[in-house]
């Protein structure tokens, strides 16, 4: 694909609807419900949670996370449409919602769920620092198990905030909206 112009911005109210259609191209089971959730999760998530938006104004990825008590953060969504993939779009998207959820000092881990067998989710956590810390059998409704991936504060501090601030500003095609560093 010809090299396109992706902005990466908050999520806000505006985003709703496209985000939605985003949802169904990367969880087509259950977008309804996920999109639903977000809705009603919208005030503590759109500090902490970005969009990329092609030059067409539509929705390519996402990133919807919450702060669940005052040390604790929580990925809850991230995603890339197809298309989109392997641009560097994911790694942003994480490397800002991170920013945003240890901007605060009292944030000591910030944690997510992944299918034991999505590689592709695995190694970019594992490439931002996050380390396997339990394995959550049968969690998803089709029966497949989990694991809880952990990413502390210090290990960001001591080598992932400056790798993420250069992956932020790297890449020609893409720009983002810095406004966490
Ligand atoms: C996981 C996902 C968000 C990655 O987004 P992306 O924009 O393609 O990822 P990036 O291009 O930023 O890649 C960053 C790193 O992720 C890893 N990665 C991404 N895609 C990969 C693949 N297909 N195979 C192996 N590793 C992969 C690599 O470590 C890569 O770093 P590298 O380029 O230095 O090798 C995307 O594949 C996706 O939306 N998948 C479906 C939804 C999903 O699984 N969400 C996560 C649920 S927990």
């Amino acid at each position: 694909m010809q090299a396109e112009v992706v902005v990466v911005v908050r999520l806000s109210e505006r985003h709703l609807g496209n985000l939605e259609r985003a949802l169904a191209r990367v969880f087509p089971e259950d977008y309804r419900s996920i999109a639903s959730y977000i809705r009603c999760i919208f005030p503590r998530a759109s500090p902490f949670s970005h969009v990329a938006e092609s030059i067409k104004g539509d929705v390519v990825g996402f990133v919807v996370s919450i702060l669940e008590d005052r040390w604790t953060g929580h990925v809850l969504y991230l995603g890339v449409i197809p298309e989109y993939r392997r641009r560097g779009v994911g790694e942003k998207l994480l490397c800002l919602t991170l920013l945003d959820l240890f901007k605060l000092s009292s944030t000591s881990k910030v944690y997510l769920e992944v299918s034991t067998e999505n590689r592709a989710a695995i190694n970019l956590y594992l490439k931002l620092g996050f380390t396997i810390t339990r394995l959550v059998k049968r969690y998803y409704a089709n029966g497949s198990d989990c694991y809880i991936m952990t990413l502390l504060r210090a290990t960001y501090e001591e080598r992932i905030k400056d790798a993420c601030i250069k992956s932020l500003c790297q890449g020609l095609d893409l720009q983002s909206q810095l406004s966490s560093l």
